[in-house]
């Protein structure tokens, strides 16, 4: 399988996201394997987005996110529900975007490149399967654009997967 990420030029964050949907779906098409699929999702979005130094996917497993497939430097394994970003958006199954990680008080430094980030919970049938993480060394890096963009990323990434 070849698969060349698009070069086509875009002039806004909708278009952006409206592209990478369509290419995800190509990506994902035929494959149901969680894992293979959330290394995809992940390369894809982190080669895609500027300004973006840490993409992946943690796992919720026996109450605990643990690292699964990401793009960007050596990240801390295991995150408690409720700790961190990732663990907040976890606990509370809704995205939360941090403009600036220094100032959220139980932020977890894996990058210290790391300036802002948004985390996207991971919800089938209703049940947390795990978190969607990016991180930017940018202050103020996403917003809510991106937040609908991803969630639809998401979407398309959980539809693709056995359940
Ligand atoms: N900063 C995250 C930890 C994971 S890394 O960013 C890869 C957090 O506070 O949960």
């Amino acid at each position: 399988m070849t698969f060349q990420l698009s070069n086509q030029q875009v002039t806004s964050k909708v278009e952006l996201y409206s592209s990478l949907a369509e290419q995800l779906c190509h990506l994902l098409a035929g494959e149901q394997d969680f894992i293979a699929n959330a290394a995809n999702l992940s390369s894809l979005v982190y080669h895609s987005l500027d300004d973006v130094n840490w993409v992946g996917i943690y796992l919720y497993k026996d109450g605990e996110l643990v690292l699964g497939p990401f793009q960007g430097k050596p990240a801390c394994v295991r995150i408690g529900l409720g700790s961190g970003v990732c663990g907040t958006a976890a606990k509370i199954q809704q995205t939360v975007i941090v403009p600036n990680v220094h100032e959220f008080p139980s932020h977890i430094a894996c990058d210290t490149a790391s300036n802002s980030e948004i985390v996207v919970p991971l919800v089938g049938d209703g049940k947390l399967v795990g978190v969607f993480d990016l991180d930017s060394p940018s202050l103020n890096r996403f917003d809510d654009e991106d937040a609908q963009g991803l969630a639809e990323l998401v979407r398309i990434f959980m539809n693709s997967v056995r359940p």
